[in-house]
């Protein structure tokens, strides 16, 4: 009896063993998804500076664009004789301070088109939280400008979240009727791929989707949704890295009809 009893147990060990094994051994997709950022509401602003400088010039993803040439206005020098941006902000839009200034040009980066620049920036509330953004505010009026971010800005903003961030990204999504198909173009639109890439002709960022049929199978075109890192582009290697690893949270359904459409264009 205590023999069948110990075997028993031996075989669901064993069992928990392998499948531990088993979970372990599946690639997960990795995301940059920053870390988390935790500030108190009685942040000094020399913290909220510096967490703001570590996010930009690392997990914020901001170097992908500026200060690298044409692409974006650079963020850390003067810009067309309109000063640093600390000193810009407050002259920018009438009736916004620098602080709304620059906490609207990264929630709603396309309320206010610096002259000169596509509108290519993605809302920073998809991928950062309201502290990252503050602290990143903070950061850039330190260049500049005097540092007015405080805890507050964050405490009130804590269950506000913004539209567009991860709140949006899920019960928004409608479902797929069992009437009618998906309408891909919307889609692509409303997943934001239409700010970077075109259906036909010459794209804003990365490359159209024309032809991509005949190069890609669906399969890659989905791994280069979802992991767009994982290899890049033909003629846009230097662009690795721009595309954000965000759309895993695509419903499956929706994600299907996009890689189809990009599939069927050939
Ligand atoms: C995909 C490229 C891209 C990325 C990534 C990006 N930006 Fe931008 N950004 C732009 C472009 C282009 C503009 C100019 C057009 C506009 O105003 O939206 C801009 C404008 C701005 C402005 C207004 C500048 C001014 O002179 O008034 C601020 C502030 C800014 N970005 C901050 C950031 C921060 C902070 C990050 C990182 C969280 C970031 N951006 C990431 C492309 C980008
Ligand atoms: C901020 C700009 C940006 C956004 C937003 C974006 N992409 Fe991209 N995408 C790029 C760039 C740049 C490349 C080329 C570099 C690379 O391969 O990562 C690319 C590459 C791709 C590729 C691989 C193309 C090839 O020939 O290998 C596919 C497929 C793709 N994107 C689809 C999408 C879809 C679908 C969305 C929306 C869910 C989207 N992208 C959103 C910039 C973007």
């Amino acid at each position: 009896m205590l023999k069948t009893n110990l075997s028993i147990l031996a075989v669901v060990i064993g069992c928990l063993g392998v499948f531990t094994w088993v979970a372990n051994a599946i690639p997960q997709i990795q995301s940059d998804v920053p870390e988390d950022l935790v500030l108190s509401d009685d942040v000094s602003p020399e913290e909220l500076i510096a967490a703001g400088e570590e996010l930009y010039n690392g997990g914020g993803g901001c170097t992908a664009c500026h200060g690298l040439g044409e692409r974006a206005p650079n963020l850390l020098t003067d810009h067309a004789g309109t000063g640093l941006i600390g000193e810009r902000c407050a002259n920018r839009v009438a009736g916004e301070d620098c602080k709304q200034y620059l906490h609207t040009s990264m929630v709603n980066p396309n309320a206010y088109l610096v002259e000169g620049f596509a509108p290519i920036m993605l809302d920073a509330s998809r991928t950062l939280s309201s502290v990252q953004i503050w602290a990143l505010v903070a950061y850039l009026q330190s260049l500049g400008g005097e540092v007015t971010v405080t805890g507050a800005d964050f405490a009130d903003a804590g269950d506000a979240a913004p539209a567009g961030g991860v709140v949006a990204a899920a019960p928004a999504a409608p479902v797929l009727g069992p009437t009618g198909p998906l309408d891909p173009e919307e889609l692509l639109t409303r997943h934001t791929c239409s700010t970077c890439h075109a259906v036909t002709g010459a794209s804003p960022l990365g490359p159209s989707y024309e032809g991509m049929g005949s190069r890609l199978t669906a399969d890659e075109i989905r791994t280069s949704i979802l992991d767009p890192t994982a290899s890049a582009a033909e003629g846009f290697e230097a662009m690795l890295g721009l595309m954000p690893p965000i759309f895993g949270n695509i419903p499956a359904a929706e994600l299907e009809a996009i890689v189809q459409f990009i599939a069927s264009q050939r």
